[in-house]
């Protein structure tokens, strides 16, 4: 009974895909750097030049990683001191976009 519940709970978030939560959770003084790291470089390599994204100027990276998007997955357990130290990371190796 449980292993059938727990199987099409399964199916379910393979299925909705685009709206799911990664559940990834810093550990203590893990900084920003080391969390792109275990977090994000999946699917964020650098470029040539070492830089992650070219950001707008209206991109809130925080925003992004609580909320997620169409395609990433949003990281509800990324909070605080790890976020803030998070998005300073992914901004000083960025580009800005003009
Ligand atoms: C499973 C793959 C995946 C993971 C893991 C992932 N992302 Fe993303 N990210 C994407 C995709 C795909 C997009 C663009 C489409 C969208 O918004 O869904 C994106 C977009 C972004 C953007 C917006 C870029 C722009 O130019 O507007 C930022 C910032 C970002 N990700 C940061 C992060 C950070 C920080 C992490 C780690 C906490 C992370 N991503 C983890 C797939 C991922």
């Amino acid at each position: 009974m449980k292993y059938t519940l727990l199987l099409t709970v399964g199916a379910a978030s393979l299925l909705a895909g685009c709206s799911k939560n990664n559940d990834f959770t810093p550990a203590v003084g893990m900084n920003g750097e080391a969390i792109f790291q275990a977090a994000c470089i999946e699917c964020h390599q650098p470029d040539d030049g070492g830089y992650y994204f070219t950001l707008a100027k209206t991109t809130d990276i925080g925003k992004k990683v609580s909320g997620g998007g169409t395609m990433m997955p949003a990281f509800p357990n990324i909070q605080g001191e790890a976020l803030r130290s998070l998005a300073e990371y992914v901004t000083a190796h960025s580009r800005q976009a003009e």
